[in-house]
């Protein structure tokens, strides 16, 4: 598929230089062909994946990733976009940039690493440049955590010293062995460079189910008192979130120094989500499989769901992770 896209690349560039070779005047071809090759990595990027943006990011194209796509997160919409569109724009970040992404299961968090690296490059999680850690698969046994911390370190010094705009991504941050994180401590600080490596452009982010008890009791205090769930602001989450991520020994954060050095740039929350959420990530799931949204069916879906705390029932338990298989189900 790369190599496929380089073709047309030089493809679409070989008429151009034989236009310009055409003319009588050397000069005038000479002109052509040293645009043309000047030009050549621009456009070779456009149509190959190349390290740094492919396209500039556009907030729009974020923004409308985000509304269309997650449903029920006021919040991380709005921290995500300014946090990945102000660093972006940035020629000179002092840092990298570090989000961790905070809730329950099914809430959004993958998604929206998903659609971060959708719109800095084009293969979005398959890139060359993007990494997915999950803490399950790649790091296993706690006993092996020194060797885990080695590999960590040649890894991200290996994929940033080719690729300053690299993006890493560690999935089940509370399964992490304790102290693994620390080891990237010195890429995430603010350093010029680190052994002739500088990874302030380098984006890294968490996913953890950390801290998601203290979000819901927030949502569900706001539910209670009849007040709108959009009412919720960051500094309601904020503070708490990072002393009990901090605290919580299964964090995968226990006691580290990427928190208690403030390395980490924003504690996203995501709430955990109701019934109507839960109705329109059924019917984006039928259109994105080029089904027309059939209302009885999204009902069904959700109805089939389980809710919590168990007197209200106010919010999914797995949030939209399984409604898409439940539409399996319906759709077969
Ligand atoms: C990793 O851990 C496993 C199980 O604890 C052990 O058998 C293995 O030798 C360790 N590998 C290394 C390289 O330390
Ligand atoms: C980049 O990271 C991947 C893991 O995602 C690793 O397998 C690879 O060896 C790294 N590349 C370099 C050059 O270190």
């Amino acid at each position: 598929m790369k190599l496929g896209r380089a073709a047309l690349a030089l493809l679409l560039l070989a008429p151009c230089v034989v236009r310009a070779v055409e003319p009588i005047s050397l000069g005038l071809a000479l002109a052509g062909v040293l645009t043309g090759y000047i030009s050549y990595p621009r456009l070779y990027c456009y149509f190959a994946e190349c390290c740094g943006q492919r396209r500039s990011l556009s907030r729009e194209a974020l923004q409308k990733d985000l509304d269309n796509r997650l449903f029920g997160q006021h919040l991380a919409k709005k921290v995500i976009l300014n946090a990945v569109t102000g660093f972006l724009s940035n020629p000179k970040p002092k840092k990298p940039l570090t989000l961790s992404l905070h809730g329950w299961t099914g809430t959004g968090k993958n998604f929206v690493s998903k659609i971060i690296a959708e719109n800095i490059y084009e293969g979005g999680l398959n890139s060359d440049y993007v990494h997915l850690f999950v803490a399950t698969l790649h790091f296993p046994h706690a006993s092996n955590v020194t060797l885990y911390k080695d590999q960590l370190q040649l890894w991200i010094r290996g994929n940033v010293s080719a690729c300053a705009r690299s993006i890493f991504i560690f999935d089940e941050m509370d399964k992490m062995p304790a102290g693994l994180i620390d080891a990237i401590k010195p890429f995430l600080d603010y350093y010029d460079v680190v052994d002739e490596v500088s990874y302030q452009r380098a984006i890294f982010i968490f996913l953890s189910n950390a801290g998601a008890e203290r979000i819901m009791d927030v949502a569900l205090d706001f539910w209670r008192s009849g007040r709108s769930r959009e009412d919720i602001r960051l500094k309601d989450m904020e503070q708490a979130l990072s002393v009990s991520v901090f605290n919580n020994r299964n964090s995968g954060f226990w006691h580290s120094s990427l928190i208690a050095r403030n390395l980490i740039d924003y504690f996203v929350p995501f709430l955990p989500l109701e019934y109507k959420h839960l109705k329109m990530c059924v019917r984006v799931e039928m259109e994105s499989r080029g089904y027309e949204v059939d209302e009885d069916i999204v009902t069904r879906v959700a109805d089939e769901m389980t809710f919590f705390p168990k007197e209200e029932r106010v919010f999914s338990d797995k949030g939209c992770k399984t409604v898409f298989t439940k539409l399996d189900y319906y759709l077969d």
